[in-house]
């Protein structure tokens, strides 16, 4: 099994930080201009040559099913019309290889917990993991720099960042050995560490690929931080059988789980988008002309 086949996208938090938008809708539908949070990680996800999506949903999150499924009147309407782009833009988000499972998480105890609820779907093999309110912009995709080190490497790989200290209670964080200039070998990961006790500022982003073997150590895991059963200390324990490495990925990365993250990438999407960009440029200029 070397080849990343699925991949799984939690998608069942409360997404606290949002409301009150997110009391009825899902988070992962916010749109970065006219694409939704949800499409962008998916997209990436194909684009690393995966093409089975097994999402993990819950109350709310019914959008996101419908957003991938076909839409027979609108297509409809659209191909009467003669809207020939948007129609290829409406048939264009599922893909006729892509294949889409959806299972619940009952309720939201945390982001290993949901890992865990794709366990059956998954199977014995390894698979990715994308936050879609970590919005990644590279080239190539992150998750497909990952794949590439994946197929080099044949363990989990964690997708790592440097953050500035006082931001490390925010994150799963890594302290590792270097074994090249892009990945390090890691020895002890902790989640949302105090500045103080944090043992290094490199930080884990929303892009993970894990072996099969996370789901034995997630399914004996007691509660964690914030009474949260935590991916993190999945991967912990998983250390104590497997390497796991932490690759520093080339790209931007977007919170876009909260209020500033999102804003700033509309506006750095916004800028750069094909058909509203060079209008909303100009826009910004006038408003604070250098
Ligand atoms: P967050 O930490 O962003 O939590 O989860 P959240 O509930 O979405 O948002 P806040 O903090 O209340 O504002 C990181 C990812 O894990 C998923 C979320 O949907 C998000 O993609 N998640 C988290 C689950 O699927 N289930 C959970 O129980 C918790």
């Amino acid at each position: 099994m070397n080849k990343i086949r699925k991949a799984v996208f939690p998608i069942a938090g409360l997404g606290t930080r949002f409301l009150p938008v997110t009391k009825a809708s899902a988070k992962e539908m916010l749109p970065i201009v006219d694409k939704p949070l949800i499409q962008y990680a998916v997209e990436e996800a194909y684009a690393a040559g995966i093409r089975h999506m097994i999402f993990v949903t819950g109350r709310t999150k019914r959008s996101v099913e419908d957003h991938f499924d076909t839409a027979y009147e609108l297509e409809n309407e659209l191909e009467l019309a003669g809207k020939t782009a948007l129609l290829a833009t409406a048939r264009s988000i599922a893909p006729e290889d892509m294949v889409c499972t959806y299972v619940r998480q009952p309720r939201a105890l945390g982001l290993g917990h949901a890992v865990l609820c794709a366990q059956e779907l998954v199977g014995n093999e390894p698979f990715a993991v994308l936050l879609a309110d970590d919005l990644m912009i590279g080239s190539p995709p992150v998750m497909r720099q990952m794949v590439e080190q994946f197929s080099e490497w044949r363990a989990s790989i964690l997708a790592v960042q440097d953050v500035p200290r006082e931001d490390t209670k925010r994150y799963g964080i890594v302290s590792a050995e270097s074994v090249n200039q892009d990945l390090v070998n890691v020895i002890e990961i902790v989640e949302k560490p105090t500045p103080e006790a944090a043992p290094s500022t490199l930080a884990v982003a929303g892009r993970y690929i894990l072996t099969p073997g996370i789901f034995k150590e997630l399914e004996n895991l007691p509660r964690g931080v914030g009474g949260e059963i935590q991916l993190t200390d999945g991967i912990a324990n998983l250390l104590r059988r497997e390497k796991v490495f932490a690759y520093r990925y080339k790209g931007a990365r977007y919170d876009c789980g909260s209020k500033l993250g999102f804003l700033q990438a509309t506006v750095d999407l916004g800028v750069l988008h094909d058909e509203v960009g060079s209008e909303f440029s100009a826009w910004l200029e006038r408003r604070h002309p250098n």
